[in-house]
């Protein structure tokens, strides 16, 4: 009873202020003043400024946004990083052959000199951070329209961000927070030469593949290592065989001491995007529309694919990041249905709206501010919908079209040459459009691509009205009859595009042949469907997002003016952010309880030779079956595989590190659990868990598994 009346006291459980433990996304700079204390009584041993200074070295220097996309972390002084095998899995791809099948055999440099260049690959750490909200609205007036106010915070973010590394190698840039009411600098320093040092198998790299893929208990053993390179004096530079490793200015120490239930963890990382504010309306919108027609679309394909790629070893080769990438948030958008749906988000939302409208009217001044907001917000996603639908056809089904893709890069080429306004820049384009070409036809396939054809027309035509279809449908219709299969072999057999060589050879001389390329099906095809979008669907679209956005501002605005006792945190924005909670297992559905962390056992109980997700390589089954886990294994005698945490994670947190109380690496984030998906768009905290490879299984991979237990050399394992 008492426990009870203490978590009513904390909690106040009123309808704007939910107990929602460990949910949140907080930036560095902050944790000393909205934090600190919290963290702290829930078992952190550091302070704020161990984890984020700009005076001394702290976490932060050792965490590092990886290729934009993931994070990684430093752990040995020569710039030796941990991050995922999905976040390595384009360049392991493209190191691959199928006589050097690195996705299938994974890879061990032995010498700084076996490690691989990956050119593109970034590795940015973050210098240091500041609130210039101020300097970036300071020409903005409250009389201005949008445009007005974005082109004068587009002016002011240029300048701003200029003139903080003045004489500097840095970089840096300004994004808004709260929806454009605040907005914070991060100065940056990234890194070039960034090499591939290791990375298992994907039977144990990507264990359980699509099939397991956002979903806990998970038994992926979703790591690799890359390495950052530097020249002699230590600074970023473009690959060289004369650079060296990089000396970071903290190395995050390993702890095998394993984890329990309910023990403090953080992750730190950049988190990619959220949208946790939104209005009942547009989570209606999200998963009453868009979310489902997403999914239907990219089930289609990956069906397609799925077919040719168990056919031929090259199209697997060939498709296997395509796929995953498709496939990922195809799963992910059909748990965010779900969970939404569980959570009862819109009614929560509305109930909120309901009562935040009511305190709004109390006050004659908010009431003049905002006493139509979500009259408004409803009008505009009542107008926005049709457009947005369009626009998710366009960009899933259409362009979903691997040939049609690729058509598309000549379309603005096309044009300019057309125009006789020949752009300085043309044969620049011209250039990268080569380059970029000969990158697609790598891993193509017209076989497949032409029935994804076929299905994506039909898909847009069932759905989309008749009479806001592009203009090529009404001919396809006359000549084809809707039979879009024999339309797409139509076109398949006569393109240009299906064949790189005539592809390049139409591009040697593009002021003669672009002609050829006009007339050519698949570009025709394109053409219409683009031009539709680029000049209708797309401008509505922006404009109608624009007023949107404008209206979240200030939305936003109310709720931080209005309800005062809330701690808020900003929406994940691909910045650096700070998450933390506890070790914790949870129940999925009625009855049914979710431990918080799996074993090598449970790899074998999912093994199963004859489907490819679940193979399991014989040198892991060997070690198995002698329980030869060394160091690794848990005070039980079990080999620790994964565990999930409470921590508010989303995409972009893969490869974070997960720290102990101490600060120390306790394993790397690469997933969320299906049920807590939604948390993008509310977070439930009986549901949400980040999942979470723990460091002593990495450590067995490399050392007793892989035999390059050299690498552990570098690293400050804590015992
Ligand atoms: N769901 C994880 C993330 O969002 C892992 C994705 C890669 N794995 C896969 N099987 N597709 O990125
Ligand atoms: N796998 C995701 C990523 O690549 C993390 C999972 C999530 O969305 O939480 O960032």
């Amino acid at each position: 009873m008492k426990k009870f009346i203490l978590l009513v006291l904390i909690c106040n459980f009123s309808i704007f202020n939910f107990c929602k433990a460990d949910e949140g996304m907080w930036l560095p700079m902050f944790l000393k003043a909205m934090n600190e204390t919290d963290m702290q009584s829930k078992g952190l041993k550091l302070s704020a400024e161990d984890i984020y200074s700009i005076n001394k070295s702290s976490l932060k220097d050792a965490i590092v946004h990886f290729g934009g996309g993931c994070t990684a972390e430093i752990i040995s002084d020569q710039g030796l990083m941990f991050t995922n095998h999905h976040c390595g899995y384009g360049q392991l791809q493209e190191h691959s052959t199928v006589e050097n099948d690195l996705l299938t055999n994974g890879f061990w440099a032995k010498s700084h000199e076996e490690e691989l260049p990956n050119p593109g690959l970034t590795a940015t750490i973050i210098v240091r951070m500041e609130d210039v909200t101020k300097q970036v609205l300071a020409n903005v007036t409250s009389g201005m329209t949008d445009a007005e106010r974005d082109k004068k915070v587009n002016e002011a973010m240029v300048q701003i961000a200029k003139d903080a590394i003045k004489d500097t190698h840095y970089g840096a840039y300004i994004r808004p927070f709260f929806y454009g009411n605040e907005y914070y600098l991060f100065v940056t320093e990234t890194f070039k030469d960034v090499r591939l040092v290791g990375a298992p198998p994907s039977s144990i790299g990507k264990f359980g593949g699509d099939t397991d893929n956002w979903m806990w208990p998970r038994h992926t053993g979703d790591f690799s290592i890359f390495r950052i390179y530097a020249n002699k004096d230590n600074l970023p530079a473009e690959y060289s065989k004369d650079n060296v490793p990089y000396k970071p200015k903290y190395v995050i120490p390993i702890s095998i001491k394993g984890i329990e239930e309910n023990d403090f963890t953080m992750v730190y990382g950049f988190p990619g995007r959220t949208t946790e504010y939104l209005s009942s309306y547009a989570v209606n919108m999200i998963m009453n529309e868009s979310d489902p027609a997403k999914v239907k679309i990219r089930e289609t394909r990956l069906a397609i694919w799925d077919v040719d790629m168990k056919a031929s070893d090259k199209v697997r080769i060939q498709y296997s990041a395509k796929y995953a990438s498709l496939a990922n948030y195809w799963k992910k958008w059909d748990g965010e249905i779900r969970g939404l749906k569980k959570a009862d988000a819109i009614n929560k939302k509305k109930l909120f709206e309901q009562d935040f409208l009511l305190k709004v009217n109390t006050d004659d001044d908010a009431k003049g501010k905002y006493g139509n907001l979500f009259s408004d917000f409803q009008k505009m996603y009542s107008e926005i919908s049709p457009w947005s639908k369009q626009r998710d056809y366009h960009s899933e089904a259409i362009m979903g079209i691997e040939a049609v893709s690729v058509a598309s890069y000549f379309y603005d080429i096309v044009d300019a040459i057309k125009s006789g306004k020949k752009a300085s820049d043309l044969q620049k384009r011209i250039d990268g459009t080569k380059a970029d070409v000969a990158d697609f036809y790598k891993d193509f396939n017209a076989v497949a691509d032409e029935k994804i054809c076929a299905a994506m027309l039909k898909t847009y035509i069932d759905n989309i009205d008749k009479t806001k279809q592009a203009s090529i449908f009404s001919e396809i219709e006359k000549k084809y009859k809707g039979d879009f299969k024999k339309y797409a072999k139509d076109i398949y057999s006569k393109s240009i595009f299906v064949s790189e060589e005539k592809v390049q050879e139409a591009m040697k001389n593009l002021d003669k042949n672009y002609k050829k390329i006009e007339k050519d099906p698949i570009y025709k095809l394109m053409y219409s469907c683009l031009s539709k979008y680029k000049q209708e669907v797309l401008p509505k679209y922006m404009e109608l997002d624009a007023k949107i956005a404008s209206l979240n501002r200030t939305y936003m605005k109310a709720m931080r003016e209005l309800i005062i006792d809330k701690k808020y945190y900003p929406d994940a924005n691909g910045t650096l952010r700070v998450a933390y909670g506890k070790a914790s297992g949870y129940y999925p559905k009625d009855g049914v309880h979710y431990d918080f962390y799996t074993t090598l056992e449970g790899v074998m109980e999912k093994e199963n030779p004859s489907v490819d997700e679940f193979i399991v390589f014989p040198k892991l089954k060997e070690l198995y079956k002698n329980k030869d886990y060394g160091q690794y294994a848990n005070k039980k005698g079990e080999l620790p595989v994964a565990f999930c945490a409470s921590n508010h994670t989303t995409g972009g947190n893969s490869g974070s590190p997960v720290f102990n109380g101490e600060g120390q690496l306790i394993g790397t984030n690469f997933d969320r659990n299906w049920e807590g998906t939604m948390s993008d768009i509310i977070y439930n905290p009986d549901q949400v868990r980040n999942i979470v490879l723990d460091v002593r299984f990495t450590l067995f991979v490399i050392d007793k598994f892989a035999g390059a237990g050299y690498l552990l050399n570098e690293m400050k394992i804590v015992k």
